[in-house]
């Protein structure tokens, strides 16, 4: 495994914002999270990164317990969050804001290899590359934020809702660039969203939460097969006809 979180618990004051949450990733993973607003969602990826103190429970990454280690430790581990909100700093420019995410790497030659690459990825990032971040879009500074990420080496790759407030077209790019990064790089991906259906497939596995617990995991297929789940979490009547036609052949 991967990574491996048994009973993790968050809690902010007399908030118990996550409640002995397990779960496991296999390498090569794309996982998905899935639960209304307030589930816990981004407490759980907070408290993985180590920005959020762990009330209680074990995490480990690659084969070590990383419970205690401060995140920048994390981080150099290959564990990396790209945040809910981008934050890109508006002061510095886009390149500036991409070598951020190695701020813990020697700039060697690999790590520009690197940026290149990010710069192949997202044309839209290359073409801006020496303004400052405040002008991006809205997909642009997504865009930008995984790119931050990918600079800083990940292992495992965790997403807080990066379609959030993009167009239709923009999340698609999104999209298409984490299942990529999944199957080209070989990033696992622990991902965020409330756009459950494109959520479910691009995942191999998702898990539910509600108000801090973990209330099923399973395949897409197993997940929107059950009718309470669907109506409960998944926003039934929404289906996509992708997902329907994967319905079809698990069905
Ligand atoms: N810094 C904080 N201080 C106090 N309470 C917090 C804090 N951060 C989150 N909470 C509370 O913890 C609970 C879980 O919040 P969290 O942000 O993890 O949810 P989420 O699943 O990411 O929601 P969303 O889908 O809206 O992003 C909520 O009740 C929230 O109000
Ligand atoms: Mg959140």
């Amino acid at each position: 495994m991967l990574l491996n979180v048994r009973d993790l618990d968050v809690r902010y004051g007399r908030v118990h914002a996550v409640k002995a949450m397990s779960l496991n990733l296999a390498a090569g993973e794309v996982v998905a999270v899935l639960g209304a607003n307030g589930a816990g969602k981004s407490s759980l990826l907070r408290a993985l990164l180590g920005i959020e103190r762990i009330a209680g429970g074990r995490v480990e990454f690659d084969g070590k317990d990383v419970t205690s280690w401060p995140a920048s430790r994390r981080v150099k581990e290959g564990l990396v969050l790209v945040p809910e909100g981008r934050r890109a700093i508006n002061a510095l420019t886009v390149e500036e804001n991409l070598l951020m995410g190695a701020y813990n790497r020697r700039l060697t030659s690999a790590v520009k290899k690197e940026v290149d690459e990010v710069y192949d990825r997202f044309p839209n990032l290359a073409a801006r590359r020496k303004s400052r971040a405040v002008v991006l879009s809205g997909g642009e500074q997504q865009m930008l934020a995984i790119g931050r990420g990918l600079l800083a080496a990940p292992k495992l790759m965790m997403l807080d809702e990066p379609s959030l407030g993009l167009s239709p077209r923009l999340s698609e790019e999104v999209f298409v660039a984490i299942g990529e990064l999944s199957r080209e790089k070989n990033i696992t991906i622990l991902l965020v969203e409330q756009n459950t259906h494109r959520a479910l497939e691009i995942a191999g596995r998702a898990y539910v939460v509600e108000l801090g617990r973990v209330v099923a995991v399973g395949s897409p297929e197993t997940l929107m097969s059950d009718g309470t789940m669907l109506e409960a979490y998944l926003g039934q009547g929404k289906a996509t006809s992708a997902m329907s036609k994967r319905l079809k052949v698990a069905s």
